[in-house]
């Protein structure tokens, strides 16, 4: 069976991922699905965020689809492994589904200089450890610092990016993280709702680091992973079009998911999960 490529987070976030991939890869056919109504995951338990994730996997299975991005950090932290090595196996052997925090590690290595690197991102995503175990299966050299910023997926959710509210957490969580290590000269921006927040980010940041935003690299990896897994890519479908599925209302998906992929007339359709 033939279909799109999924690609799926918890709200907007992965719209950040999505751009960088269809920007590379436009010739593929996507369906987005965004769990907006029950955003955030970040502060949700490993099981909450598990249950919810393979839901929406299953969904993106039923329309088709031979291969799922998890376009979000919290759920590639808290369920990837888990879909791949137990449902995976039960539901179709033959699909696969990817991640994002895997790609962003392994760029990492020829950044860094001083070989000290910060992590923003969900709660969630910090308190799994998986970039800091990501990034020492690859660079065990690598000093890996984290710092939560439970506030600023809401922020961004709501539309709140560009507000005072938002210039006072960002440089809450920039100043402590660089507390926390001062030799940090690459951030990853490890929550994919973050890059909304890039000019705020980089006005709070000491000049000399550099900010990662993961969409690049995870599009790169994704056309490498294509190239090297033709019985997955010749089973992806190539006409250029995305669907854009949510679990809140279209019209508010729409609004929006405009803002932030600067595309106008999307094709959104509201569907609910579980
Ligand atoms: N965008 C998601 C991530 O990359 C999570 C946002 C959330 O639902 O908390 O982690």
């Amino acid at each position: 069976m033939k279909g799109a490529i999924g690609v799926f987070d918890s709200g907007y976030g992965g719209l950040t991922i999505l751009d960088k991939i269809r920007e590379l890869l436009p010739q593929y056919d996507y369906i987005y699905l965004g769990d907006n109504a029950r955003t955030p995951y970040g502060t949700r338990s490993f099981e909450v965020v598990y249950e919810f994730t393979l839901q929406a996997v299953e969904k993106l299975f039923e329309l088709g689809c031979p291969l799922v991005i998890l376009a979000c950090n919290t759920a590639s932290a808290k369920a990837l492994r888990s879909i791949q090595q137990i449902n995976l196996p039960q539901i179709d052997e033959t699909r696969r589904v990817l991640g994002v925090i895997r790609p962003t590690a392994e760029c990492i290595g020829e950044i860094t200089q001083s070989k000290h690197v910060g992590i923003l991102a969900t709660s969630g995503t910090i308190k799994s450890e998986s970039y800091v175990m990501e990034i020492h299966k690859l660079y065990p050299d690598i000093i890996v610092t984290g710092e939560a910023c439970p506030m600023w997926v809401p922020i961004v959710e709501n539309n709140e990016s560009h507000s005072e509210g938002a210039d006072y957490f960002v440089r809450q969580h920039i100043n402590r993280l660089m507390e926390k290590d001062h030799l940090i000269d690459t951030i990853i921006l490890g929550c994919t709702h973050y890059p909304l927040l890039i000019d705020k980010i980089k006005q709070f940041t000491p000049p000399h680091v550099r900010i990662i935003a993961q969409g690049e690299y995870v599009a790169e990896s994704l056309k490498d992973y294509l190239q090297r897994h033709p019985e997955i890519n010749t089973r992806c479908t190539k006409t250029g079009t995305c669907r854009f599925l949510t679990t809140e209302s279209e019209s508010k998906f729409q609004e929006s998911a405009e803002v932030f992929l600067h595309q106008k007339d999307m094709l959104v359709e509201s569907i609910s999960l579980g």
